[in-house]
C-alpha cells in the first residue's frame, strides 16, 4: 500500500493499494472514532456492486450508516439531488460530529463534498474513489461543487476531506471508455510536470496501477499545497482543459472529457511548438503516448469554433485567459494571452481553419 500525506488547510492521508474496501471501517475510526452517524453516498451502478462491502466495513467498526444512492451519470450532479441529499442527512438527524462517506466516481464525490461542506456548516467528509479520474484527480484537492443549467461546477466550495481510499481493485469492473478518460488525466501530470511518469506510461501500467496512480496523487498534492485556492500553479492541472472543454461543449457532450482532454493537450504542445517555446519533440511524444491509451489525437473543430466555445468558460478572466502550455517533455507553464489571439493559437495547435 502507498499512502500519501496532503498538507493543505487540513492535512489527511491519501492511501492506494489492492483490496482495501473492507478496511475502511477501521480506517475512518483512527480518525473520528465510533458511535457517529456515517451518511454513505453512491451512484446506483457503484452501489451495486461496492456499497454492501463498504457499509458492513463500516457497520462492523461500530458506526450508524444509513445510505444515500441517485442515478449514475453528470445529469444528477445537480442541486435536486444536493437538496434531496441535504434533507436526507436531516432526516437521519446528522450532526456536526458526523460523517459523509463518497463511494463512487467525481460525480459522487463532487456532490457528496459539496453537501458536507454545507450541511450544518460543514460535516467531515471521506473520499472512496472508484474511478481511475476520481482517483487521480477529483478526490484530492479540495474542491466541491454540483453543476447549473448555466455550466459545469458554477457552485462548490473548496473543502478538504479528512481522507481518502482508493483500492485498485475496483477499477476491474470500470467499462474501456472510462478507464481511457481517466488515462487521459494521468498522462496529463506527466506532461504537466513529470518526466519520470511518462517514462513508467511507456508500458501499461494496468497491473500495476497503484504506483502510478500514488505518483499523479503525490503531483496533484504538491501543487494543491502550493497553490490550495487555484489563483497560481495549481491551475497547471488544466493543461488541455482549455481546448479540452471547448471540444467537449462543441460535441454537446458526445465527446467524453478525457477524449477531449486528449485533443486539448495536443493543440496545447503543438500551439506551444509553433509559437516557439517548446521542442518539437514533444508533441510526437505526446502523440504517441495518447495512441497507446486509445485516445484521440484529431481535432474535429475548426480553431475558430474553439475560440468561441473556449471563451465562455468560467475560468476566463477580463481580456486575457491563462493557457497552460508545455515548455520541454515533462514540463509545463502558465502563459496569460489575449483573447483575441486565442483563435489563431489553436489553428498553431493545428485545428482546421
Ligand atoms: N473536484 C475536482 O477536482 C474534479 C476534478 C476532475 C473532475 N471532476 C468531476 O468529476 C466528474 C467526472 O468523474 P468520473 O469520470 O469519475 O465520472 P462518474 O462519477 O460519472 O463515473 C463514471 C461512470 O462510471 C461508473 N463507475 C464508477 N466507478 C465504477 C466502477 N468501479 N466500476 C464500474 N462502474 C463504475 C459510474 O456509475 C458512472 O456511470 C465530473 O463531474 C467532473 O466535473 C472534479
Ligand atoms: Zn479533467
Amino acid at each position: 500500500m502507498k499512502s500519501i500525506t496532503v498538507n493543505a488547510s487540513k492535512t489527511y492521508l491519501v492511501e492506494v493499494g489492492k483490496g482495501l474496501l473492507p478496511t475502511v471501517g477501521a480506517r475512518i475510526a483512527q480518525l473520528l472514532p465510533p458511535p457517529r452517524k456515517i451518511m454513505l453516498v453512491s451512484d446506483d451502478t457503484v452501489a451495486s456492486l461496492y456499497a454492501k462491502a463498504v457499509l458492513t466495513s463500516l457497520q462492523e467498526a461500530g458506526y450508524t450508516v444509513f445510505s444515500f444512492v441517485f442515478p449514475h451519470g453528470e445529469a444528477s450532479k445537480n442541486t435536486d439531488t444536493l437538496i434531496d441529499l441535504w434533507n436526507t442527512m436531516a432526516e437521519k438527524g446528522l450532526s456536526r460530529s458526523d460523517i459523509a462517506v463518497a463511494l463512487g466516481g467525481g460525480v459522487v464525490g463532487d456532490i457528496t463534498g459539496f453537501a458536507a461542506a454545507t450541511y450544518l456548516r460543514g460535516i467531515a467528509c471521506y473520499q472512496i474513489p472508484t474511478t481511475l479520474l476520481a482517483m487521480v484527480d477529483s478526490s484530492v484537492g479540495g474542491k466541491t461543487a454540483v453543476d447549473l443549467p448555466h455550466g459545469k461546477n458554477l457552485c462548490g466550495a473548496f473543502s478538504q476531506p479528512i481522507g481518502v481510499l482508493c483500492d485498485t481493485d475496483v477499477l476491474k469492473t470500470l467499462p474501456d471508455d472510462i478507464y481511457a478518460d481517466g488515462c487521459a488525466e494521468v498522462i496529463k501530470y506527466g506532461y504537466l510536470g513529470d518526466p519520470t511518469l511518462l517514462s513508467w506510461l511507456e508500458n501499461s501500467f494496468e497491473s500495476d496501477s497503484a504506483r502510478v496512480i500514488a505518483r499523479c496523487i503525490a503531483d496533484k498534492r504538491d501543487l494543491v499545497q502550493e497553490d490550495e485556492h487555484d489563483n497560481g500553479n495549481r491551475q497547471l492541472l488544466n493543461l488541455g482543459h482549455t481546448g479540452g472543454h471547448a471540444v467537449e461543449r462543441l460535441s454537446n457532450f458526445t465527446i467524453s472529457h478525457g477524449s477531449a482532454v486528449a485533443i486539448g493537450m495536443l493543440l496545447a504542445a503543438k500551439a506551444a511548438v509553433a509559437r516557439g517555446i517548446c521542442p518539437p519533440n514533444v508533441p510526437l511524444h505526446m502523440e504517441q503516448t495518447l495512441r497507446r491509451y486509445r485516445l484521440p489525437t484529431v481535432c474535429p473543430y475548426t480553431a475558430e469554433q474553439l475560440a468561441e466555445a473556449a471563451l465562455s468558460d468560467k475560468k476566463r478572466r477580463g481580456d486575457r485567459i491563462t493557457l497552460i502550455l508545455p515548455t520541454d517533455l515533462g514540463k509545463s507553464a502558465l502563459f496569460p494571452v489575449l483573447t483575441n489571439d486565442l483563435a489563431s493559437l489553436f489553428a498553431a495547435g493545428g485545428a482546421p481553419q
